[in-house]
């Protein structure tokens, strides 16, 4: 990089986050990239050669290792080989990929599906194929970075509105030009505060103003809804959600991302999505592995339930010992600890005791709300609900948090 000058404002960028990273590893409160040498099972990991009891997994209903997720993932190999010789649209399309797509359909009570290689291609993807210059997308200002970058890529006029806020998305909306294509997005559930979307509240707008409705479900298929079907089941508003996305990277223990709605719009997304066209299809195993996952989900309803009520179990542990949860009601639960120092320290403190568990902090969340962004899963039990929520308050009360 010598050839580059001092000044040159991409060499400042890398070089203020170097320094920021190495300014944090030199404290001993780096805590990211932990190189994780096992998955045992259930809700245990081995971090640095030492067992933790996992409460930074996404995997909500605890599938990894699941043994007919492995061995489907395994006989795809075997079937397929591991790659899938370039895009789908070119280079042929695998059984396995419209079998997988027809059952996340199923599932999510649409009349299709399409799959991409992430949950960020998917929203970037969406996003940016379904509005453009002359049109309005109108984003929660808590939604995902996917999406946001979607807005940002697709030209579209990008409005964001207050968190959860319908009065100001209502304001919002009604400011839109006439004849202008609409488009609301939103996660289910926030991946930073475990809240809801007010489902019934976006669902009246978006008829009231004839503007289409995409939620992100990466946090709510399997967790909501008394089955796992995800937000429109626990509001029992079947098919009121335009574009339904979600993730095949979390409750399904693979990597991807599905589009589920109206057969007429998957058609369109598989014609004319550049994530789609462009790029190259899930590999055999994780899509096996993904579809296998789906049909887990339905012949195992017991990991639902129990992810439900650990999750009650969790938010109940920790708000008695005087922590702050926010206003989860679901697996993602932020534990407040106010400024970046107290959630490094906190986070430390929970290591030492075997907790595994992240801090979040600024700007990924506002300032003085840096937290622990610890998640329940159906793999917890209730001893190591407790035992975790006793950590976490020892730990606040030796950093000054309670
Ligand atoms: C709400 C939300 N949407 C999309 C994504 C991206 O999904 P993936 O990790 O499968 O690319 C995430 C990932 O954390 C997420 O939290």
């Amino acid at each position: 990089m010598e050839r580059i000058p001092d000044d040159d404002s991409v060499k400042k960028r890398i070089r203020a986050m170097c320094d920021r990273v190495e300014r944090i590893q030199a404290e001993g409160v780096y805590f990211y990239n932990m190189p994780v040498t096992e998955l045992r099972g259930g809700s245990r990991v081995v971090v640095d050669g030492r067992t933790m009891t996992m409460f930074a997994s996404y995997s909500y209903l605890g599938l990894i290792g699941h043994p007919r997720i492995n061995a489907a993932a395994k006989a795809a190999i075997d079937k397929y080989g591991t790659g899938t010789h370039g895009v789908r649209t070119l280079a042929g399309s695998l059984t396995l990929h419209r079998e997988l797509e027809a059952t996340i359909a199923r599932f999510k009570g649409a009349e299709d599906a399409v799959t991409f290689t992430s949950g960020y291609a998917t929203n970037l993807t969406t996003v940016s194929t379904l509005v453009g210059r002359h049109d309005v997308v109108f984003s929660d200002k808590l939604n995902h970075a996917s999406i946001v970058d979607g807005c940002l890529l697709s030209g579209a006029k990008f409005v964001r509105f207050r968190h959860n806020d319908m009065e100001d998305l209502r304001q919002k909306l009604a400011e839109a030009p006439k004849g202008a294509g609409r488009l609301v997005v939103a996660d289910a559930v926030f991946s930073m505060d475990g809240d809801v979307i007010n489902l019934p509240g976006l669902v009246r707008l978006c008829r009231e103003y004839n503007a289409w409705l995409m939620i992100d479900e990466a946090h709510s298929l399997g967790v909501l809804g008394a089955t796992g079907r995800g937000i429109e089941e626990h509001f029992g508003m079947p098919g009121v959600i335009d574009i339904q996305m979600g993730t095949l990277s979390k409750t399904i223990p693979s990597v991807g991302g599905y589009i589920a709605g109206r057969s007429d719009l998957i058609k369109y997304l598989r014609h004319q999505s550049r994530a789609y066209i462009f790029s190259a299809a899930l590999p055999p195993a994780q899509a096996a592995a993904a579809l296998e996952g789906f049909h887990v989900i339905e012949d195992e309803p017991w990991r639902v339930q129990a992810v439900q009520r650990n999750a009650r179990h969790f938010i109940e542990a920790i708000r008695e010992r005087g922590l702050d949860t926010l206003q989860t009601r679901t697996a993602i639960v932020p534990v407040l600890c106010g400024t970046d120092e107290r959630a490094f320290q906190m986070t430390a403190e929970a290591q030492r005791q075997d907790i595994f568990v992240l801090p979040v902090v600024s700007p990924a969340v506002p300032e003085g709300q840096a937290r622990l962004r610890a998640t329940v899963t159906a793999a917890h039990t209730a001893e190591e609900i407790d035992q975790a929520s006793e950590v976490f308050a020892q730990a606040g009360r030796k950093v000054g948090v309670i």
